[in-house]
Formats: structure tokens, sequence, C-alpha cells
């Protein structure tokens, strides 16, 4: 009988290097505040976030990424043609087809990788770092891209109070590569769609455009969020869940140098942290005061602040875990590039 010849993966996969985009235009509290009616004063006490940058026209998702990917593959000591794959995680990309990974790849002078988007929201960035670590022990690719990309502001209501202040724009690239020590644990991921409505777009574009007999709204269908019952339900499922990726990966937080969580509201990480009884020595990404919450993008940029601050140095222990629309999450242990 004809047999299939079955496919050899490396070992294991680690992240080889990460690189980052944060656009120009610097967003303080102040400037968004008038809209919804609120203040610093209350930005900062239930979100932390002091400010965010907002893309201006020219940073495309597409610019933002390659930027990021050109900072990943030159700290990684990898080239473009050796990328074998190129995964962008976004739910900001505001033309649905083709994958803008194809764009990018393109761009990036991959010899024509596979390509593809991905759409898991906050938590893109985490499922496509498990998808590279599998696809290259499979043996399916050797180097990926992986990317989580938003223009969150392209989505946003500023004059909704419960997402004005919050999102924001930004791109984060990691190089994901075969390694002969595990770099890389095992992901715990999954989704509560029974909760599919607390955050999402207000309408899809059939309502946009409408009928001739019933015309559409005409309006961006943007981003809503009911916060509380999210805040709520981060706070109570989310320290379970990074605990198990730490029982998967059979490391303990007294192992961890370093915990990138998503970077939705500072008052969740606090409340993690002291629910996964972190040690004090545990450095904490706080990335979301200056930057806003960017989705996907939001663990990559985080990582690479506490890198460029000397909080996280190469070979470091480090935690991620995400959650976001869906609702839908991630978390895995991984050795920090
Ligand atoms: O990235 C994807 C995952 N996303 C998240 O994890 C986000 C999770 N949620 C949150 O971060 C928080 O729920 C928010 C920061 C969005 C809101 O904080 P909150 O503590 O949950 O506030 P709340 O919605 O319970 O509102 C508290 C009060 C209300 O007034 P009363 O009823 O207590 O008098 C609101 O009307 O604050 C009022 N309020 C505001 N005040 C000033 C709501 N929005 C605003 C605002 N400015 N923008």
């Amino acid at each position: 009988m004809t047999t299939i010849t079955p496919q050899v993966g490396a070992p294991h996969a680690a992240i080889l290097g990460i690189g980052t985009y944060r656009p120009s235009r610097v967003i303080p509290n102040s400037e968004v505040i008038d809209a919804i009616d609120s203040s610093d004063e209350w930005i900062q006490q239930r979100s932390g976030i002091r400010q965010r940058r907002w893309a201006t026209p020219e940073e495309t998702v597409q610019m933002m990424s390659v930027a990021a990917s050109r900072i990943a593959l030159e700290r990684a000591g990898v080239s473009a043609e050796q990328i074998d794959c190129v995964i962008v995680a976004t739910v900001s990309h505001l033309l649905q087809t083709p994958a803008v990974a194809t764009a990018i790849a393109h761009e990036l002078g991959t010899n024509q990788a596979a390509a593809f988007d991905i759409s898991a929201a906050c938590a893109g960035f985490c499922h496509g770092v498990a998808m590279a670590s599998d696809l290259i022990r499979g043996g399916s690719a050797g180097h990926i891209l992986v990317i989580g990309v938003e223009r969150l502001s392209d989505l946003t209501d500023v004059y909704d109070r419960g997402t004005a202040f919050i999102f924001a724009d930004g791109a984060g690239a990691a190089v994901v590569g075969p390694s002969e020590t595990p770099g890389i644990g095992p992901v715990v991921w999954g989704s509560d769609g029974e909760q599919f409505d607390l955050i999402r777009q207000r309408e899809d574009w059939r309502d946009v455009v409408g009928t001739p007999e019933q015309p559409g709204s005409g309006q961006m269908p943007h981003l809503i969020m009911e916060g509380n019952p999210v805040f709520r339900w981060a706070v109570f499922t989310m320290a379970k869940v990074a605990q198990q990726a730490l029982d998967r990966a059979g490391v303990s937080a007294d192992d961890l140098d370093v915990f990138v969580p998503h970077q939705a509201n500072m008052r969740i990480i606090d409340a993690m942290a002291k629910a996964m009884k972190l040690p004090e020595g545990v450095r904490i990404a706080r990335d979301i005061a200056e930057q806003g919450n960017t989705s996907a993008a939001s663990i990559p940029l985080a990582l690479d602040r506490m890198i460029a601050d000397g909080e996280a140095k190469s070979g470091d222990l480090a935690l991620f875990i995400a959650f976001g629309a869906g609702l839908a999450y991630a978390a895995q242990v991984v050795l920090v590039p």
C-alpha cells in the first residue's frame, strides 16, 4: 500500500527576536475627555492609561507591520528569504480580503511565504505564537513571522464613553524559529462564545450599507464593549488560565522573571498578579499607561518596552496571557529572545 511520507519538524521552537512600531501621534487623556464627558483622573484611576498612540493616515496596518518585522528580523539574525510563513493577528485591517499578511510577506521580500490573517482579537498574538511553534515542530515551516497589529482608532467611536479612552494603535512582530531547547511552552487556550456579545463591532457591513428600501446607518461599524462584565470575567477567570500555562510548562510562579499580560487595564493586571500570588521579584509589564490597549499588538509592544528598559533580558522566563473579544484567550510560557 502507498504511504504518505511523514513530515518531520524541529525538536523545539523559540522566539528569536521581536520588533515593534509605535505610531507617531501621542494622544494624552486631555485630548479624549471632552467628547466623552470624562476626566484625566477618572481614566487613570479606572484603567491606568495616561496616554495612547493613534496612527496617522500613512501609518497603515501594513506599514506598521513591515516596520516592526524588519526590526524583529534584524534582531533575530534571520533574513526575509528565510521566512516560510507570515501570520498576522489583527481585527482592524479594514479590507477583509485578501489577507494583509500576503502584502506584508511581499513587501518584506520573503520568497512567496505562506501568509494569512487570524482573528482572535486581543488574544491573537498568543494564538499566532502557539501556531508558529506547532508548525515549526510539525515541519510545515522553518522560520515564521508572527505579527500582532491594530489600528483600533479606525474602529473607535470617539463619543463612546466605554471605549474611546481605551483603544489604540501599534504593531509588534516576533520571529519564531527552530531551537535545540524548548523556548515556547504548551499553549492553554479557549473561548467562551456564550459571551460573544460583550466586545464586538456594533453592526456588520450589510447594516452599514442597507438596501434601497431601507438605507443603512452609513456609519463605521465601531467597536462596542460592556466593560464591566469583561473586567470581572478577566479578573476571575484569567488567573486560573495563567496558572494552567505555568503547570503545563512545568514551572511555577517562583521561576518566572517576567509577567506580560495583555494590556487591557492596569487594575486587571494588578488583580491577576495578586490572584496568581506572583513573587515580588517578578517584573510586570505596564505598557498600557503610555500605549493604551492595542489588542493583538499589546503583548509584543509591552515586552519590547521591558527589554528596552532593562526589565527583561534574553533568556528570562516570561508568561504571556491574552484575552478579549470572543471571549477568546490564550497563554503560554516563553523564553525572552
Ligand atoms: O482588550 C479586550 C479586553 N477588554 C478589557 O479587558 C476591558 C475590561 N473593562 C475595563 O477595563 C473597565 O470595565 C473600564 C475601564 C472600561 C470601565 O471601568 P469600570 O470600573 O468597569 O467602570 P463602569 O463601567 O462600571 O462605570 C463606573 C462609573 C459609572 O457611573 P456610576 O453608575 O457609578 O455613577 C459610569 O457611568 O463610571 C461612569 N463612567 C465614566 N465616567 C467618566 C463610565 N465611563 C466613563 C468615562 N468617564 N469614560
